[in-house]
């Protein structure tokens, strides 16, 4: 299967190269697609250039900063229009593991419609996170996989495989959230769909160089949408909105016909 990394950046001048040379160690096959925010640090720049010594490696110029969901949104178009069979969603930073990676595509290989990298299940963990991070994290998550009624366990991760089909069912146009909430709402959009989504533990190492882009208002959007599409979901089953012959069952995010 043709697999493109896709990694956003935004001012990871010194991040990106150490990135991108793990990851073409440890997944040649992967081809990757550098998405930059015209980064006022001349990441752009860099990428161009480590782009002309790797025919494998590949960048697409955005005008300015435009969040982190944009830019993968504009890296799945970029993929599925050349051909990619699994797309994946990998930071610069150093948080995910290039690695890791192999366990994710794996998973896509034998059949899941959506991989996702997790610090939440057993084998998963956060490396240099103070406990309160950890904390909120931890309670965000929750808090999605009850409102939501999703198994996943790390919900807002950001390391991810998807079977191209999966993504070309998604309505990418219709999505507008940024940051956490961009995360929680892709899966959230498979699993409404009864699509397969399995977990693998991940180390999760917290950035050493740069830093963050994630904000306090991003955090509030994740959790106000969070509460809108739960309660909405509640609502179209009270309602009856959900076709009859269809039981959603919520702890799995499956559909499931059930015959008259
Ligand atoms: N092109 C572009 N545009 N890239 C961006 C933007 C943007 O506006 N904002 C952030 N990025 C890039 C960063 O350069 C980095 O490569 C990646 O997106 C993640 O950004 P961070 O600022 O390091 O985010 P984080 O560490 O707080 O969040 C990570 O963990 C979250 C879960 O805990 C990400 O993986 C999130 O997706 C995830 O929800
Ligand atoms: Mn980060």
């Amino acid at each position: 299967m043709r697999v493109l990394t896709i990694i956003p950046t935004y001012n990871e001048l010194e991040s990106l190269p150490k990135t991108l040379g793990r990851l073409r160690t440890a997944v040649p096959g992967s081809d990757v697609l550098v998405v930059d925010d015209n980064s006022p640090d001349g990441t752009g720049q860099l990428a161009d250039r480590l782009a002309a010594e790797d025919s494998q490696v590949h960048v697409l110029h955005r005008a300015g900063k435009a969040g982190l969901g944009a830019a993968y949104i504009a890296g799945f178009k970029w993929g599925l229009d050349a051909g990619y069979d699994i797309l994946v969603e990998m930071d610069a930073d150093g948080s995910h593991q290039p690695e890791q990676l192999p366990q994710l595509l794996e998973a896509v290989e034998q059949g899941a419609d959506l991989a996702m990298g997790s610090r939440w299940v057993p084998g998963g963990s956060v490396v240099n996170w103070p406990l309160y991070r950890q904390a909120i994290s931890r309670v965000g998550s929750t808090y999605a996989r009850i409102m939501l009624g999703v198994k996943i366990k790390d919900v807002t991760g950001g390391f991810r495989a998807f079977r191209r089909s999966t993504l070309e069912k998604l309505n990418l146009d219709t999505v507008d959230s940024v940051g956490y909430g961009f995360q929680v709402d892709l899966a959230w959009r498979v699993a409404k769909l009864g699509l397969t989504i399995v977990e693998r533990p991940i180390t999760f190492v917290e950035r050493e160089l740069g830093a963050s882009k994630m904000s306090g208002n991003i955090v509030v959007e994740a959790m106000i949408n969070v509460t809108k599409w739960g309660l909405t979901a509640r609502w179209n089953t009270l309602t009856g909105k959900l076709p009859r012959n269809k039981v959603t069952d919520r702890f799995t995010g499956k559909s499931t016909s059930t015959k008259a």
